[in-house]
């Protein structure tokens, strides 16, 4: 019995010896020390033993046992030990590895120029007002000083929900929102998307953006239009910009410009970039129409004010020298990569 507890010592530590996972010591102990492993076997036979013989094997069985015991514990660490470096070394970090680069988006060449002027005007008092691009009939054309039939509404013509609903062709409307709201003094830019039923070509989008302008207070004269106008194109296009009003006519206004600025390509000498007029067409303006003011509850006589609507893709394809209107559209990663 001796000699078994022996051999079973010496098995078990050669299995462990050889064991490579937690698996085999696992197998190694339900092998030897489990209810029906080897030792356990040997102990069950202990009754056949002699009173003086039995305490002495069970000595030996006790130190075999626990010797195996002993030994699965500093296996077991270390494999851990030996798996924690396996797993480090499989880990390990190489710094000078080239970095991946995640695919950040771009700001798109609208977005960025409509924030400059939204800055430019927020910086002289302007704030931003906002209007429902499904508008009433009444906000963009009635109220505006452009009744049913008006000829004005040609060259706006637009997508009708209804005979009361369209999709605004203009920011104009939001000036009539503002204004009912709220009491003078006034100053406001209406960024936003407006529509009209043109087809889709190089320079028409049935869907494309202006930034309206709204001052009304006691006194503004077109002088304050001139003035800030000017400011905003020396801010938008260089300190050395040089600008210039033309008579124009707008229903909702009186009297009505369309503001140039200098080629800033040709200085006005003429070129491919203004089509040889030396002078870039930038936005419509004037002194709000008292009719308009009074359609909003402000009293002409009390207070006087001025508008302008600056056509947006026109002012950044110019900016950019973007030949197409519909590249803005298109989502064309190769096109606002650039940007
Ligand atoms: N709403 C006009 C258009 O779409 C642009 C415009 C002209 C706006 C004169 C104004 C203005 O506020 O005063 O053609």
């Amino acid at each position: 019995m001796r000699e078994k507890l022996n051999q079973i010592g010496q098995q078990a530590q050669l299995a462990l010896e050889q064991a490579k996972v937690n698996e085999d010591i696992e197998a190694v102990r339900v092998k030897y020390l489990g209810k029906k492993g080897e030792l356990t076997a040997v102990l069950r036979g202990m009754g056949a033993l002699s009173a003086e013989e039995r305490p002495l094997i069970g000595q030996l069985a006790n130190e075999i046992r626990e010797g195996i015991e002993k030994l699965i514990e500093t296996k077991k660490t270390a494999i851990a030990a030996e798996m924690l470096t396996k797993k480090l070394a499989e880990e390990k970090l190489d710094v000078t590895m080239p970095g991946k680069v995640n695919a950040l988006g771009y700001k798109h060449p609208l977005t960025i120029v409509q924030e400059e002027i939204e800055d430019i005007f927020l910086t002289m008092g302007f704030n931003i007002a906002e209007g429902p691009e499904v508008e009433l009939d009444y906000y963009n054309f009635e109220a505006l000083n452009v009744p049913k039939n008006h000829p004005a509404r040609d060259v706006q013509d637009t997508f009708y929900i209804d005979d009361n609903i369209v999709l605004r062709t203009q920011t104009s409307p939001v000036q009539i929102r503002v204004m009912e709201k709220q009491k003078p003094p006034i100053r406001v830019i209406a960024p936003g998307r407006v529509y009209r039923s043109d087809a889709l070509d190089a320079t028409h989008s049935p869907l494309f953006h202006q930034i309206e302008g709204l001052v009304v207070d006691k006194g503004i004269t077109m002088s304050d239009l001139k003035g800030t106008l000017d400011i905003f194109a020396k801010r938008l296009y260089g300190e050395d910009s040089v600008t210039r009003f033309r008579p124009h006519h707008f229903p909702f206004t009186e009297p009505s410009a369309e503001m140039d600025v200098m080629c800033f390509n040709c200085h006005g000498a003429g070129c491919r970039l203004c089509k040889g007029e030396g002078w870039i067409e930038i936005l419509g303006c004037g002194m709000v129409h008292p009719k308009v003011l009074e359609t909003c509850g402000v009293d002409p006589k009390e207070y006087s004010g001025f508008a302008f609507g600056v056509g947006l893709e026109r002012v950044v394809m110019r900016r950019f020298g973007i030949k197409d209107i519909r590249l803005f559209y298109e989502n064309d990663m190769r096109f606002l990569s650039q940007f």
